[in-house]
């Protein structure tokens, strides 16, 4: 496993390079979305100590993962609940449509696939009355160097202009790799503050070091 990775993170740094830090090009056409189904957000509650409306919307993936084996909670899902329970942030969870395979090489295959041919994989539920919120939290896994393209489908299908959003990662040891450029290119009319990167493993298994992180990154947002 451990070798597919090494593997994925140096094409990975061969994508980069060949985009030269350049907007990817979206020529190819997006799958389109079949989902018009809505989904209410998991609410913690309904203003938080700020008074505005933040919403932490996530993308995160159980199964063989990379240096963690077998999960059942997502990496990224604990570090987006813990911002919440932080924020008394409401949480709303992006799932593809058809869900990636629990196998870690299988899934490293189709994303790579995705990302080569900048996909748009469709999402299962749109969320209900995005509006309300004017602080969007994203968290999503690096995949390839890049964040997953379901995230991408999300945002475009999604109006998030006027709101500030706050990307934060989970990762084998990319860091943010670029992605807080991505999600401000889908999401132009919106203001992208400073990211968080988290080692995925340390989410699983170092709960404290992960508190203190996300403790000191939302200090200097001014949380
Ligand atoms: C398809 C795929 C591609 C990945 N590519 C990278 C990568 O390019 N760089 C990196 O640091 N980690 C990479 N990883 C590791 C994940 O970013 C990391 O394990 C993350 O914490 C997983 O989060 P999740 O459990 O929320 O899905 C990849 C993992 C997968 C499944």
């Amino acid at each position: 496993m451990k070798k597919i990775f090494m593997t994925a993170l140096l094409l990975m740094t061969t994508i980069f390079a060949g985009c030269g830090g350049s907007t990817q090009d979206k020529t190819s056409a997006p799958e389109k979305n079949s989902s018009t189904e809505k989904s209410s957000v998991e609410k913690t509650a309904d203003t938080n100590s700020s008074g505005k409306k933040i919403l932490v919307l996530y993308f995160s993936r159980t199964g063989e993962e990379y240096n963690v084996g077998n999960i059942t909670k997502g990496n990224t899902a604990i570090v987006a609940d813990l911002i919440a329970q932080k924020l008394n942030a409401d949480k709303f969870e992006i799932k593809a449509a058809k869900p990636y395979p629990d196998s870690y090489e299988a899934c490293t295959d189709i994303a790579k696939k995705e990302l080569e041919s900048n996909a748009r994989p469709a999402f299962e539920k749109n969320i209900d009355n995005l509006a309300q919120y004017d602080t969007v939290f994203i968290g999503f896994p690096i995949w390839w160097g890049a964040v997953p393209r379901v995230l991408l489908t999300f945002l475009e299908a999604n109006d998030l202009g006027g709101k500030t959003i706050i990307p934060f990662c989970t990762h084998g040891g990319s860091g943010l790799a670029g992605t807080e450029r991505e999600i401000a290119e889908a999401c132009p009319n919106s203001t992208v503050r400073d990211g968080l990167a988290i080692v995925g493993k340390q989410a699983q298994v170092a709960p404290e070091a992960v508190d203190k992180q996300v403790d000191a990154w939302l200090k200097n947002l001014g949380y």
